[in-house]
């Protein structure tokens, strides 16, 4: 009897698009696109992996929970995820894909060193709330963050908050907004997720993958 596929999980966009040369390196086609398909589970060319596509920030609940084998996430939800959630993730590998960074960005005119300066208290937007709170608390800056879910770069503009953090890749939306960025918090990429007991179980059908993973995005970096 044949086994069942491998499922991975990835996010639509970037991670998808930069995930298919990693794919095609592992002898894996895959002929629709979650842009035009409407499908959440996308078939592969390959009777051994299928593909499903969820939201950036769920990628590592699916893998922790075992409904996806492995996964592609960035730094930045990882981070957040495993502050409440650790354990059950193997993290083997940065494939320095979707890379862009996290910074806090403010409007224009807003003197934010002088605010820091000053010692006032901020108000930050943002999705990322474990890390704003730990790079404002290494600072020594009193914040009170504000949970978003998108759409941060509006915040300061009707007056929900002085500040944002969120991700910054081309800067093209934060230039739309009339925002600029004030700080680097780090430098982000995205790594490949293991369900730790996916890889006791399925190793050796797992193992091809991680490999020209591996391989791929050495040989891209
Ligand atoms: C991300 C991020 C910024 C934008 C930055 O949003 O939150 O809004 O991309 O990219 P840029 O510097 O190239 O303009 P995304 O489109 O992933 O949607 P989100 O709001 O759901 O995070």
């Amino acid at each position: 009897m044949a086994l069942p596929p491998l499922t991975l999980a990835l996010s639509k966009g970037r991670i998808f698009e930069e995930t298919l040369p990693l794919l095609a390196a592992a002898g894996v086609g895959v002929p629709e696109n979650p842009e035009s398909s409407r499908k959440l589970i996308l078939p592969t060319d390959s009777d051994a992996l299928r593909i499903i596509i969820v939201r950036a920030s769920d990628v590592p609940t699916y893998v922790q929970y075992g409904a996806a084998d492995f996964g592609i996430a960035g730094k930045d939800v990882l981070h957040e995820h495993m502050a409440q959630h650790p354990g059950g993730l193997y993290q083997p590998i940065d494939l320095n894909i979707a890379r862009c960074r996290l910074c806090v960005a403010a409007p224009e005119g807003f003197d934010y060193q002088a605010a820091v300066r000053q010692g006032s208290r901020l108000r930050i937007a943002t999705k990322y709330v474990r890390a704003a709170r730990e790079h404002f608390a290494a600072k020594g800056v009193h914040v009170d963050i504000i949970k978003l879910y998108g759409s941060m770069e509006l915040a300061p503009l009707v007056g929900l908050a002085d500040a944002i953090v969120d991700l910054v890749s081309s800067g093209g939306t934060l230039r739309a907004n009339r925002l600029v960025e004030v700080e680097e918090i780090r430098q982000i990429s995205s790594r490949l997720i293991v369900n730790q007991a996916a890889l006791k179980m399925k190793g050796e059908r797992l193992q091809p993958f991680l490999d020209a993973f591996g391989r791929a995005s050495s040989a891209m970096a």
